[in-house]
């Protein structure tokens, strides 16, 4: 969402100011806390496992999962009421989005004294994370990274990645049926700079894209307190925002595709290195190993200091996928999520639904 005409025009420069000054703070204190992590403790209920796996990244930040907590069990079901159908017509993102929850489940179940074994049933698109008692618990050495991974969606500095870094990065992320392309030579990066805007035009000149990701912005700290999901500038880094019914009003003006291909030019030129998760078949199963994947991944960067965010318009504008794949030399492999790397300052923590609203209990 271009930022800049919110501050071109003294008008929306007031009401943005009634509307930050009044919420900011309970936006920060609220993602703060949603962002506790117990300590490691055989004693801790799965519940809170479960909600951890709830921090995780989603599509839009739709959220679109259901936990049902047993006795050694945790399943990450479908809320199909969150689906995207225009950006995310087969629910592959929906299916990746499930996949993230599931690594962060799997990645602090030593923390509550469990060993997890992810299974993913692709008929009911439900992940099912066995957590048997192993008896003792400690704290993995990724754990307190699922507090701190966010999209960090700025510019980044301008330097390339730490080389020991992003070796070891490299080692720490693997997938079957998944393979990470780290592309850094300027003529790739270039192409993808194309490509993104492209997509950029094309999804921003669609009308029902713009619908659909309208229903998930929220222009106000309110309106995100309000819902705990969606896309909200805030988390973005845009110390500015707009009462909920004047951005909605105002949206021609403020989400507009040349605004967003400009500024993701911006942001793709401070960016010294970029992800491509690329699947062996388009499939739920490999949806759902790309969405573990990119968790892990980003785990592993935080723990770098190294930051990430999506930039997925080749990849959700199916025609623009040939180019990709063909730029970073895919062969018959899928383009399925694309990340960019680089250092930056964190950003404000997006927001969750209340937890019990999407955990039920069971046995
Ligand atoms: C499958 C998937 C696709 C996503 N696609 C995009 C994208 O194209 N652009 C973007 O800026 N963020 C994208 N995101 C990031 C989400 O918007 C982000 O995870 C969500 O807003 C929650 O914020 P957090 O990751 O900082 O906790 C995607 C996330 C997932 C899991």
């Amino acid at each position: 969402v271009a930022p800049d005409a919110f501050t071109r025009d003294p008008a929306l420069t007031v009401l943005t100011l009634l509307d930050s000054m009044a919420n900011l703070d309970g936006y920060l204190e609220k993602g703060a806390r949603q962002r506790h992590l117990p300590k490691a403790s055989i004693d801790l209920p799965l519940v809170d496992l479960a909600r951890l796996g709830s921090l995780a990244a989603s599509s839009h930040n739709t959220q679109p999962w259901r936990f049902r907590v047993g006795a050694d069990f945790i399943e990450a079901r479908p809320d199909l009421g969150r689906r995207c159908p225009v950006v995310d017509p087969d629910d592959s993102h929906l299916v990746k989005s499930l996949g993230c929850a599931a690594e962060n489940i799997a990645v602090a179940a030593p923390a509550f004294g469990r060993r997890a074994s992810v299974l993913f049933d692709t008929e009911e698109r439900v992940a099912r994370i066995e957590l048997p008692s192993v008896g003792h618990a400690e704290e993995p050495p990724l754990y307190r990274m699922i507090a701190l991974r966010q999209c960090t969606r700025s510019a980044y500095e301008p330097r390339p990645i730490n080389p020991e870094h992003l070796a070891e990065l490299k080692g720490q992320v693997s997938g079957e049926g998944v393979e990470v392309k780290w592309l850094d030579c300027p003529e790739i990066l270039a192409e993808v700079r194309r490509l993104v805007a492209e997509g950029n035009r094309r999804q921003l000149g669609d009308r029902r894209f713009r619908l659909e990701l309208l229903a998930w912005i929220r222009f106000s700290a309110e309106g995100a307190l309000g819902s705990g999901d969606g896309l909200c500038g805030i988390s973005a880094g845009r110390k500015t925002t707009l009462p909920e019914a004047a951005g909605r009003l105002l949206s021609p003006l403020v989400v507009t595709a040349g605004g967003q291909v400009r500024q993701d030019e911006a942001l793709l030129r401070s960016t010294p290195l970029l992800a491509l998760l690329a699947i062996a078949r388009d499939d739920a199963a490999h949806w759902f190993e790309a969405g573990r994947v990119y968790e892990r991944l980003a785990l592993a960067a935080t723990a770098f200091g190294i930051r990430n965010a999506f930039v997925n318009q080749p990849i959700e504008v199916r025609d623009l996928r040939p180019s990709l794949a063909e730029a970073a030399g895919l062969g018959s492999l899928v383009p399925t999520l694309l990340l960019r790397l680089g250092y930056g300052d964190a950003l404000p923590a997006s927001l969750r639904r209340p937890f019990e609203s999407v955990c039920e209990v069971v046995g």
